[in-house]
């Protein structure tokens, strides 16, 4: 009687085995890599896949930041969120605060 619900998060699940430790979390250029971020926004956050994704180079550090964050906690769940929010789920405060300043500083 009970309900079933298949949550499909393919990608999350296959990028799961590309987590890193938090030693590199001061790079941020090498972890919008790591963390395959450039499969849906496009090397350097300047070329996203779909016209409905965000540009992200140049964007402010904070703002950045707290995107990911409420992204993350479900505080932001507009129409495309669900496709981010797999993707930040291995993404620490520390890792999205060095890849924020990564792309804020992108021109
Ligand atoms: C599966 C495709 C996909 C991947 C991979 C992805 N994102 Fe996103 N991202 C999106 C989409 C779609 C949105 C817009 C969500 C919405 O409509 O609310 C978004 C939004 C964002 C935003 C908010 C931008 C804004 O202007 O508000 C940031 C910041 C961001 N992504 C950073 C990242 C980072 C960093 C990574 C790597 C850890 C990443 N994204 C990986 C699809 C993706």
């Amino acid at each position: 009687m009970s309900k079933i619900k298949y949550l499909v998060l393919g990608t999350a699940l296959s990028m799961s085995a590309f987590v890193s430790t938090s030693s590199q979390a001061a790079d941020g250029a090498g972890l919008y890599t790591a963390k395959m971020c450039q499969t849906c926004h496009g090397a350097e956050g300047k070329a996203p896949i779909m016209d409905s994704y965000p540009k992200l180079a140049g964007q402010n550090k904070d703002y950045l930041v707290q995107q990911m964050k409420d992204i993350k906690s479900g505080a932001r769940n507009n129409g495309m969120a669900m496709a981010m929010k797999a993707m930040v789920a291995n993404v620490s405060e520390e890792e999205m605060a060095a890849i924020a300043e990564y792309l804020s500083q992108l021109k």
